[in-house]
């Protein structure tokens, strides 16, 4: 291993442009606007005590001879470790280890416990199940400002094809691949193309609607029964007209009174007066144990549909699902408030 204090004009010049009155956060913000990956840098103390941080600092260098490289603070409560240790591991972190990123930019935690782990060159530890692992035998370390640079040379590497973390403005984020097929021309009738959004949402929910309701009716329940218990399920005790209305608003159709006095008829409801003179609807023991079973056939067909989709695509998709119906609903009360023609 080598130690060298830079002499590379490029990092020169950058150096000579930081100084007082420059600004810090402009600084960290610009730097943060370059999206990285997300890693976990181990090695071994000299009592042989397992050492790790989180660091996006991470690129490849090389590829013959294999090398990597990242750099740490020379504040950190690991620097002694690094600079002295032959071996370290970098371990590429998945979309769903968020919490283990954090866990190792943590101070004055237990970052290894509970872990599993394998071990590497002079027992370096080595964390399982990351999106892909190298093991190095340290080349070069660089003075690099308030860091150092370390340069590796790989030993031994695995791989699995997953999601990536992402790093970018300060926050986790998941990684979007751009839509690479061309877009199918507009029919010229309806003037909807299958890349329009509006078509692809509505398409979506029909789609996977029809997979739900078939499951139900397989199990002996309509949609207009499902609609109305589970409306019950989420606020016992509504009206029957505040009831057939949360199923217009839910599914764009109301459900008739008649579907609510059938399940009252077959025990799962019950009416109750109240003060206000409206009798108000609630679920019974059986209502509540059919609202169970619903969730649960729900809750089924929901993995069905997923099918291929991964559990970070399952979160990215329901937060833009929700953010739409938010601008959706903010178009619906401009409208709303213009004069109609
Ligand atoms: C996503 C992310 C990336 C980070 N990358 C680095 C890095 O490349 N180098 C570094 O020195 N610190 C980096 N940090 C900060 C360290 O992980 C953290 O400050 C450090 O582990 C604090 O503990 P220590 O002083 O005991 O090392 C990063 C933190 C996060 C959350």
């Amino acid at each position: 291993m080598t130690t060298q204090t830079s002499t590379n004009s490029d990092l020169r010049s950058g150096a000579a442009k930081a100084g007082p009155g420059f600004d810090g956060r402009a600084l960290r913000d610009a730097f943060g606007s370059f999206a990285t990956g997300v890693t976990i840098v181990t090695t071994s103390g000299p009592a042989g005590a397992d050492i790790g941080f989180t660091a996006n600092s991470f690129s490849s260098v090389s590829l013959d001879p294999p090398m990597v490289l990242w750099s740490l603070a020379r504040t950190s409560s690991s620097i002694d470790a690094f600079r002295n240790s032959a071996h370290f591991a970098v371990h590429i972190l998945s979309a769903d280890q968020e919490a283990l990123s954090a866990r190792f930019a943590s101070k004055s935690i237990d970052r290894f416990g509970g872990l599993a782990l394998d071990r590497g060159p002079d027992g370096i530890p080595m964390l399982q199940d990351c999106m892909a692992r190298f093991a190095c035998k340290l080349a070069y370390q660089y003075e690099g400002g308030d860091h150092v640079i370390f340069v590796g040379e790989i030993l031994d590497f695995s791989h699995s094809a997953r999601k990536p973390l992402v790093f970018h403005g300060g926050r986790y984020g998941m990684l979007l691949p751009k839509q690479t097929a061309a877009a199918e021309p507009a029919d010229a009738l309806s003037n909807l193309s299958s890349d329009d959004l509006l078509y692809q949402v509505s398409n979506a929910y029909f789609r996977t609607r029809h997979a739900v309701i078939d499951k139900l009716e397989h199990h002996g329940w309509s949609a207009e029964e499902y609609a109305a218990l589970s409306i019950i399920g989420r606020e016992d005790g509504l009206c029957i007209p505040e009831i057939v209305a949360r199923s217009e608003k839910l599914r764009g159709q109301a459900i008739s009174a008649a579907i609510v006095q059938k399940l009252i008829a077959h025990g799962l409801l019950r009416e109750v007066d109240s003060t206000d003179g409206q009798a108000r609807i609630r679920l019974t023991p059986e209502g509540r144990l059919s609202v169970m079973e619903l969730i649960a056939i729900r809750k089924s067909s929901e993995a069905d549909v997923q099918g291929s989709l991964d559990p970070s695509e399952v979160q990215l998709l329901k937060h833009l699902l929700s953010r739409l119906g938010n601008s959706a609903d903010a178009v619906t009360s401009v409208e709303a408030s213009k004069p109609r023609r």
